[in-house]
């Protein structure tokens, strides 16, 4: 069927009024045809917003960052927290080499010493077999670097884990390591007599880290611009970090932050964000096995605060979305990135800065003031406002000292198209 088919189906078994369906025949940068290439049965495309982070210096580097979300506020605190550094050069990061982790499970194995062995004893030539094939990736230096095997007791017994370690070079890779995984697995089976089973990647890139550092003087994180001020902020952001460090509850909305831009970054460059959320949640486990904060934040002996983070980051500018999607396309230009390196460093700033303005907004006067801002908004569209309605009921909300409900704003809507 053609996308206008699969919809005109859809409409008639959801029965879609005529503004459903003319909203899922809206395009925009993404015609029909492309997006019909990009996943199956597709019946039409969605917009999002694209908004601009402004004032991060990234080692040295001024950047604009795009953002794709929904959720209102996000842009402007990263915006606000990132120029609260400038003072002290902005942000620096140390990112490594772009490894991927290949897994390929192996079970029935009678020997798991032998097995082990002789997997080890012919690292080489395996490594030389999984790069024995023309590849972009691998002409440009990439490719199998190293081979891991791993004992891993399970409830049905004891398993091998071979790890394939894959520099992608500037790709994500996830095509790349499957495909390697599966076409080194017979061998693998051979050399250990056992059984290959599952042959896929890891999203806990764990040999790809991330990492960020920046320091924020008191006089730039007060509200009034003096020292004090800012020593109490700093004192209050110190404590809601100890909070998220311990527990659980606090940690998954607190990490919930800083993926509202790793994500919206992602999102906006066309990278794969599920597979980024899922390594950076599981990185806070790696060290005692307990879900913690994914950043760090402390003070210096100047009573500077200083925050960092070190987040497995897969990401890529050549392959996948990136090079597909034309909105991808024009927002890594915006960005101006050369290596995917350099896109998961920012990345990370970005993750940090926006943990630092949640956490500065909530230890002191609470979220809900800036996010009623374009909240408001929202809520006079949601309740049927139209034209000059919106602005007007926004301001009101925002005026208005009492609990703030939607179902409010539909009686005023209401009062106001009686008056
Ligand atoms: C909302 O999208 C994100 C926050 O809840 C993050 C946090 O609580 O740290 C404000």
């Amino acid at each position: 069927m053609t996308v206008e088919e699969r919809r005109n189906l859809v409409a008639d078994a959801a029965n879609l009024s005529e503004e459903h369906i003319a909203a899922l025949s809206e395009h925009g940068e993404l015609d029909e045809t492309a997006a019909d290439r990009m996943i199956e049965n597709v019946i039409g495309t969605m917009s999002l917003p694209v908004g601009v982070a402004t004032n991060f210096v990234v080692d040295g580097k001024h950047y604009l960052i795009p953002f794709c979300l929904e959720e209102s506020s996000v842009v402007a605190a990263a915006s606000n927290m990132a120029k609260r550094c400038l003072a002290h050069g902005g942000f620096t990061t140390r990112n490594d080499a772009p490894v991927m982790i290949g897994q390929i499970q192996l079970l029935d194995i009678q020997d798991l010493n032998a097995a082990e062995e002789a997997i080890l004893g012919q690292k080489d030539a395996l490594m030389a077999f999984c790069n024995d094939v023309p590849s972009r990736m691998i002409a440009l230096g990439g490719g199998c670097k190293d081979i891991e095997v791993r004992r891993l007791p399970t409830e049905l017994g004891t398993m091998l884990v071979v790890h394939l370690l894959v520099d992608c070079r500037d790709a994500m890779g996830a095509n790349a390591v499957n495909t390697m995984a599966e076409r080194v697995a017979p061998r693998l089976e051979a050399l250990s007599s056992g059984r290959a089973h599952l042959r896929i990647l890891s999203n806990l890139a764990g040999h790809r880290l991330a990492r960020v550092r920046a320091v924020f003087s008191p006089e730039e994180m007060a509200s009034d611009g003096t020292r004090d001020d800012g020593l109490a902020v700093i004192q209050g952001i110190l404590e809601a970090h100890a909070f998220a460090v311990e527990d659980p509850f606090r940690a998954t909305t607190h990490n919930k932050g800083i993926m509202n831009a790793i994500s919206s970054v992602a999102l906006a460059c066309g990278q794969d964000w599920r597979a980024i959320e899922a390594g950076c949640h599981a990185w806070t486990t790696m060290e005692d096995g307990r879900y913690t904060s994914m950043s760090s934040w402390s003070e210096d002996e100047n009573g500077n605060l200083v925050g960092s983070m070190e987040l497995p980051m897969a990401v890529g500018i050549v392959g996948g979305a990136s090079k597909v999607h034309p909105a991808a396309k024009a927002n890594l230009a915006v960005l101006g990135v050369e290596t995917a390196q350099e896109l998961a460093g920012i990345m990370l700033c970005a993750g940090l800065a926006q943990n630092l303005g949640a956490l500065r907004a909530l230890s002191t006067k609470g979220i809900q003031a800036g996010h009623m801002k374009l909240h408001a908004k929202n809520m006079a569209v949601s309740a049927g406002a139209e034209g000059e309605e919106v602005d007007l009921l926004a301001a009101r909300l925002q005026a208005y000292e009492g609990h703030r409900t939607q179902s409010l704003v539909e009686t005023w809507l209401d009062e106001m198209r009686r008056a």
